[in-house]
């Protein structure tokens, strides 16, 4: 039996979960692997905070999350705190003191992972985010072992469970958005910030940290374009399903070419026969396309305590096996060096669902296509509800193939014809046919 001792920084909904199931299976991971992991010590904010429906061991506290580091009962440090700041000093002092680390924080490692990464291979110290990406799901894992023998041509998925959560309420329930936000932060899914959530940020940390991992570089997350579902109405949801779509919030990675790849999160119609198209609440699902493999769906919880602390237990016990067999496990080297080229976002083609608010007089549609037609762009198909003559109505137009800079100009022309009563909303489409 090898002991590995955890300095636990954060016991909000991920470290209390870690804590609990952490000591409900430590028996069956001793039984598994020969290794007991045990909390020695814990970080908190404030530690006089009540903390309703479970243990607090208090006695565990320490003042500050760098006084982990410095504790001789301390192995392997865990950092479920978030944010960029503190959190970032520690994991840096962790692995200075040779200390690996275990860390669920997409937002450090998208904004600062090339400078942590690169600490960790300077300092031969490892460190582990399986809870980074999609909760539960073990993606990373995947891309970095079970699928080393293939290029990742194409990668897409539904990563942040608050925002499936949401769009799948306005789906069925027809829920209204700030009421369903309200019960995902309850359960612990959003982020300390929710706009992080409902903006595409978070989304676009996970994308820009597969994106490093698929391409053998550290992808910049600055240059990764991002839409949130603040936009998405539960009218748009209506009209996509009678279209035959569903509208989910996507992370897509596709290799364009030698050292180029779009990296990009935005609401996506798909079609509701694509395999995502079913994914329901907090579940993630991303399908990875390998070029040797093929499709691989991965499908599971993608936030919330006990499906974050799953992966984490993951990682607690890579870094025992590491620190007990001296074995040279670092953190993917390529992950420190630049990583392929982001192509511009208004550079990017895909097809578009474009609905406006008209008022409903002859001339309307003549108009609207006679702009589209000029700038080349192709229409192949369009719904406008009947009986609302003179009234202001919704005209919908689904959109062939366009790069998004020609759809971007001619939407500024639409939106100034006298006939459209409101700011229109475009939502892109995607098939993902190979
Ligand atoms: P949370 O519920 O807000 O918990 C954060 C914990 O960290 C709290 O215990 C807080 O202390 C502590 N903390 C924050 N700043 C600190 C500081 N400066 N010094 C000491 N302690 C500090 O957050 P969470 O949902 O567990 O998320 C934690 C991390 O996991 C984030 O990086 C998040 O992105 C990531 N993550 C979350 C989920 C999820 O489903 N929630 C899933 C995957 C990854 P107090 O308790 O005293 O406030
Ligand atoms: N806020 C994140 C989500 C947590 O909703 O997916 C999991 O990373």
């Amino acid at each position: 039996m090898k002991t590995v001792r955890i300095g636990l920084a954060g016991f909000g909904t991920v470290g209390s979960a870690v804590y609990r199931n952490l000591n409900r299976e430590a028996d069956l991971i001793l039984e598994r692997t020969g290794i007991l992991p045990e909390i020695t010590a814990i970080a908190v904010r404030n530690p006089r905070k009540s903390r309703p429906g479970g243990h607090f061991p208090s006695a565990l506290v320490v003042r500050q999350p760098r006084d982990l580091v410095k504790r001789d009962d301390v192995d392997i440090i865990v950092e479920v705190m978030g944010g960029c700041t503190t959190a970032r000093d520690l994991i840096f002092a962790a692995l200075r003191a040779h200390k690996p680390v275990v860390t669920a924080n997409k937002a450090l490692l998208a904004e600062h992972g090339r400078a942590i990464f690169g600490e960790s291979n300077r300092l031969n110290v490892p460190i582990y985010f399986e809870a980074s990406v999609a909760g539960g799901i073990p993606i990373i894992q995947s891309l970095r072992q079970g699928l080393v023998a293939n290029r990742f041509h194409l990668i897409y998925g539904i990563v942040n469970g608050t925002c499936n959560y949401i769009l799948t309420k306005m789906s069925e329930e027809n829920l209204p958005f700030e009421e369903v936000l309200r019960e995902a932060q309850a359960l612990g899914y959003a982020e300390a910030d929710p706009s992080f959530d409902i903006d595409g940020v978070d989304a676009a940390h996970k994308a820009a940290i597969l994106a490093s991992l698929a391409h053998g570089g550290c992808v910049d997350f600055h240059q990764v374009h991002m839409e949130g579902i603040r936009n998405v109405s539960s009218i748009d949801v209506q009209f996509g399903h009678l279209l035959g779509y569903e509208i989910k919030l996507l992370a897509i990675i596709r290799w364009q070419s030698e050292n180029k790849v779009e990296v990009r999160v935005h609401p996506t119609l798909i079609p509701r026969t694509n395999r995502l198209a079913a994914t329901r609440g907090v579940t993630n699902a991303i399908v990875v396309r390998g070029h040797v493999v093929g499709d691989i769906k991965l499908s599971g919880p993608g936030a919330g305590g006990d499906a974050t602390s799953s992966a984490i237990l993951s990682n607690i016990v890579e870094a025992a096996t590491h620190l007990h067999s001296s074995s040279d496990d670092r953190s993917p080297a390529y992950l420190c060096a630049k990583g392929p080229e982001v192509v511009p976002i208004s550079n990017v083609v895909s097809r578009y669902y474009l609905r406006l608010s008209v008022a409903d007089r002859p001339g309307v549609m003549a108009q609207i296509s006679s702009i589209l037609g000029k700038a080349h762009i192709g229409i192949s198909s369009v719904i406008q509800p009947e009986g609302h003559e003179g009234k202001v109505v919704p005209l919908i137009f689904m959109i062939h193939d366009a790069r998004f800079d020609a759809m971007n100009q001619a939407l500024k022309h639409i939106q100034n014809l006298q006939c459209v009563k409101a700011k229109p909303v475009m939502l892109r489409v995607e098939s993902f046919e190979s």
